[in-house]
């Protein structure tokens, strides 16, 4: 385990450049092992939660090369793998692997760490059985994941699937499941999520349309039954890592930085709306597009911020960024409610759970719902407190933001787990003024 402690007083200046996007970065990996040919991906993301993509597509026979952030991929056919795929911590490895197979119709045993083994996963099992996947699960919603091979000639059903939830991970296993399919398929969800698989599979000659539906948002894939094209891409810094700097700068008195190159695909800037409304001094800069995705140079400086409600299609738009965002209500003036958020108890902790655990270590004002919580801001946090990442990326890494603005420095303990996502975190926080001291525990 390693310990991170973050020291108060030192404002952030100069520029961050950010890792390439997570999300993007697991669809490029995933779509080049299924192109015929060889693929090249810049600016992808080397982390834990890549890594366990990586190795599993190994498993399946196929062949890739990491260079720094370059990855190269000669897409082939899978084999089987004789041992289960570890998917690591990570839900998007495991969920959009589970429709791959489906299309490659590849025998796999999909499993992960306790974390992983945790996360409901009977929102994949359902439609895709509905397809005519045979998946198994021990107990009908977790992982190991069974997928067995269907006789030769067996095509998937067409499939029309609403969903309760918006969730671009059960979204994008059911279109990939759909390549193979004998007829449309078409996901509904009640509002729209991060489009990245469809912007992909579209570049890449899939037919996929997308349009607003009376219960929602509808995407419609068409069967591809040939193999995918090689491309190159190069991937837009991550807007959830982004995310952390933006709520950092803005926290912390005296801050100035820019953000060159941030994804701003709209299913992912929630965040960035949501500190604008809350007074955030954020200057967006547009640049283009790049790999098919929006994205610009983002400025942030500190500012007073008030608290606001979040709830509806916002939570979605800012679904990975609560435990930041959390930090920031608590330096707000004024009450922050985050309602119809439940969906954060299915994350890599129980978010709303360990942020609310988070805050009040720190001294915050703020109060559980079973769909969200209140953070009552002072306009500050105590800190001088050790707090546990509860083995979330995210909530390791906004403890370690809380703790540039709070009255006393904040040490994170199993702060190892920023590597999942953003590896050189520390680094940057250093880099951009910060004052961190990094201590390795032995756990023995
Ligand atoms: C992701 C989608 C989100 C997000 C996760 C990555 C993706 O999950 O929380 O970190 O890459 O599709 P849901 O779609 O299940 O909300």
């Amino acid at each position: 385990m390693s310990r991170l402690t973050v020291f108060p007083g030192h404002p952030l200046s100069g520029e961050v450049s950010l890792p390439g996007d997570k999300s993007i970065s697991h669809r490029a990996a995933l779509l080049a092992a299924m192109a015929e040919g060889e693929s090249r991906v810049t600016h992808f993301l080397d982390s834990g939660v890549t890594r366990a993509l990586l190795n599993a597509l190994q498993q399946l026979g196929v062949d890739w090369q990491l260079d720094g952030e370059t990855l190269t991929v000669r897409g082939q056919a899978w084999r089987s793998p004789d041992q289960s795929l570890n998917c690591g911590n990570s839900a998007t490895t495991l969920r959009l692997l589970a429709g791959a197979l489906a299309a490659r119709n590849t025998a796999a045993v999909l499993d992960g760490s306790d974390g992983l083994r945790r996360r409901p996963m009977g929102r994949i099992l359902q439609p895709l059985r509905a397809m005519g996947v045979a998946i198994e699960s021990p107990d009908g919603e977790h992982a190991p994941l069974t997928i067995s091979q269907r006789a030769a000639g067996q095509q998937l059903r067409a499939l029309t699937h609403p969903l309760t939830l918006a969730s671009a991970q059960v979204k994008s296993c059911v279109l990939l499941a759909g390549l193979a399919a004998e007829g449309p398929v078409t996901v509904i969800e009640p509002h729209r999520s991060r489009d990245h698989s469809e912007r992909l599979l579209s570049a890449l000659g899939v037919k996929i349309e997308s349009q607003p539906v009376a219960d929602g948002w509808a995407v419609t894939i068409h069967p591809h039954p040939t193999d995918l094209p090689a491309f190159d891409l190069t991937i837009p810094g991550d807007t959830s890592a982004a995310a952390f700097w933006v709520v950092a700068a803005s926290i912390t008195p005296g801050s100035r930085i820019t953000l060159a190159g941030v994804g701003l695909n709209p299913g992912r800037t929630g965040l960035l709306t949501a500190l604008q409304e809350m007074g955030g001094r954020i200057e967006i800069i547009p640049r283009g597009e790049q790999g098919g995705e929006a994205v610009g140079d983002v400025i942030v400086s500190s500012a007073d911020l008030r608290g606001i409600e979040i709830h509806g299609e916002r939570v979605t738009a800012m679904i990975d960024e609560f435990p930041v965002f959390a930090v920031a209500a608590a330096f707000a003036t004024g009450v922050t409610h985050v309602r119809e958020a439940g969906e954060l108890r299915h994350k890599e902790s129980d978010r709303i759970r360990a942020l609310c655990r988070l805050l009040n270590a720190l001294g915050a004002k703020v109060e559980e719902h079973p769909d969200g919580f209140t953070i009552d801001g002072q306009a500050g946090l105590r800190g001088g407190a050790v707090v546990s990442a509860e083995g979330d990326h995210r909530i390791a890494m906004a403890a370690a933001i809380a703790g540039l603005a709070a009255d006393q420095p904040v040490t994170v303990q199993g702060a190892e787990m920023m590597a999942e996502s953003y590896p050189k975190f520390a680094e940057t926080l250093l880099r951009l003024g910060g004052r961190i001291r990094m201590e390795e525990e032995n756990s023995g």
